[in-house]
């Protein structure tokens, strides 16, 4: 896309959201109740992003558990200078559960970690808030659904998306028929580089806790005993989102890749292709490579009478298939309202916003702040959680049926029942 192609999408995206009801504020009333107490499991990299984003009006992070003791210590520095205060550390998330203080447990340790914990904390009666993607296999996600629901407490699912203003006003573009019908979507996510963590001098050894080495450990993401690779971290985020948006779920998938680049004793792919297929003859199209950034990641929507473009998280094209002269002339003063300011506004990198504490306070669009804020409602009644168990099970069921389908270079049914809990 030009710049002026993107100035003209962008003007016709806000000029959409500014005649729709405000789909996408989200704001959330300060807790009469007080802040729900919590506690993070893996306070690595998101961890840390979650920890700095946990508003303490909402969520007061009194615990941080990790079994690697740098990242205990990380953790204590950045609630000393975030938020002035100590916090309790341990290397097992087993002596959370029986403490009375914590009412929820925030889940960021790898993905293989993720169901053990998930089902012991909700038997425990604690609400849970478990990164994404849900859990490694089919099976564990299911359990995790079974158990949030015989435990009657909150279960949310760290699709971020689900919490982002311009992802909710795009969504009600979409089911208001702007685009006309949607028969086709394409989803990338590009990269160049080989997603590789430096691995620390410290000596550990995580044996006792399933990783062979540090190296293990460290990129955990590279190793199928602890990953689904690519599917997992990157495309099952599009998948919440197509299914949200569309309404619909994956029936068949058509998977394709390979390790093509980085054949270093990496277990899981370097690039990875499907053709997901949906009901009432909707295709979505997936790549999620890592020789080259260009296309950067995004969400496209090619509807009857126009398309939508997610971009990076924080842009949103709008463009209609059959006025593209008359909308090359709208002038952007002719948009109004304050969803329009606030759309507007997110231009820079969401994310990259939501990792620089200092901006934290100033940014109402924050996703990660946004979701945090919304779990700690729904504990507190009222709210309804907007990416729950059954939601992330969608999301992760397709995705994990097409690493296999693209291990086996093979078309799979998605049985209903998969997404059955
Ligand atoms: N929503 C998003 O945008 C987003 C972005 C990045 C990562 N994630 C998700 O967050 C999770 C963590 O990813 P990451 O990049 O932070 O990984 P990471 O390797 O940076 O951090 C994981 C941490 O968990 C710790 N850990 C490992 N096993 C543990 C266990 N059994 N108990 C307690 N701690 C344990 C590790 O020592 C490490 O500090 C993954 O599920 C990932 O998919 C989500």
């Amino acid at each position: 896309m030009t710049e002026e192609i993107k100035r003209l999408g962008r003007r016709n995206f806000l000029r959409a959201v500014a005649t729709l009801p405000a789909a996408g504020a989200l704001a959330y009333r300060a807790l009469s109740s007080g802040p729900v107490h919590a506690a993070i499991v893996g306070v690595g990299g998101q961890g840390g992003v979650l920890l700095e984003n946990a508003d303490p009006a909402f969520l007061r992070i009194v615990s941080a558990c990790d079994i690697y003791p740098p990242a205990l210590f990380r953790a204590q520095e950045t609630s000393r200078k975030l938020y002035g205060r100590q916090i309790e550390s341990c290397r097992d998330y087993r002596k959370l559960l029986d403490k009375k203080e914590v009412e929820a447990i925030v889940i960021a340790a790898p993905l293989s970690a993720h169901a053990p914990i998930a089902v012991a904390a909700l038997a425990a009666g604690k609400h849970l808030f478990i990164e994404k993607t849900m859990a490694r296999t089919v099976d564990e996600c299911r359990a995790i659904v079974r158990a949030g629901r015989s435990a009657k407490r909150v279960l949310q699912v760290g699709h971020q998306r689900a919490y982002n203003p311009i992802y909710r006003e795009a969504r009600e573009i979409v089911r208001r028929g702007d685009i006309g019908d949607v028969h086709h979507v394409r989803a990338v996510w590009h990269r160049n580089g080989d997603w590789r963590r430096k691995v620390p001098d410290e000596p550990f050894d995580p044996r006792p806790w399933g990783y062979d080495d540090m190296e293990r450990l460290t990129n955990w993401r590279l190793y199928e005993k602890h990953s689904r690779g690519l599917w997992t971290e990157l495309v099952s985020h599009q998948m919440e989102v197509v299914n949200w948006f569309c309404d619909r779920l994956p029936t068949a998938v058509i998977g394709s890749g390979g390790i093509h680049r980085y054949p270093d004793g990496r277990e899981v792919a370097d690039h990875v292709y499907a053709v997901f297929e949906y009901p009432e003859g909707l295709t979505l199209l997936c790549s999620s490579i890592q020789s080259n950034a260009h296309d950067d990641y995004s969400e496209m929507f090619f509807g009857t009478k126009g398309t939508l473009i997610l971009t990076a998280e924080s842009q949103a094209y709008l463009f209609h298939e059959d006025d593209r002269e008359t909308a090359t002339m709208l002038d952007v003063r002719s948009a109004s309202g304050p969803l329009l300011r606030a759309s507007a506004s997110l231009t820079r990198d969401a994310v990259a916003e939501s990792l620089s504490p200092s901006s934290i306070s100033a940014s109402v669009l924050n996703p990660y702040r946004l979701e945090l804020q919304g779990f700690a409602a729904a504990i507190r009644g009222g709210v309804p959680v907007l990416c729950d168990g059954q939601a992330a099970l969608q999301a992760a069921v397709p995705v994990l049926i097409a690493d296999e389908a693209a291990r086996r270079g093979e078309r799979m049914a998605i049985p209903p029942e998969s997404y059955q809990a």
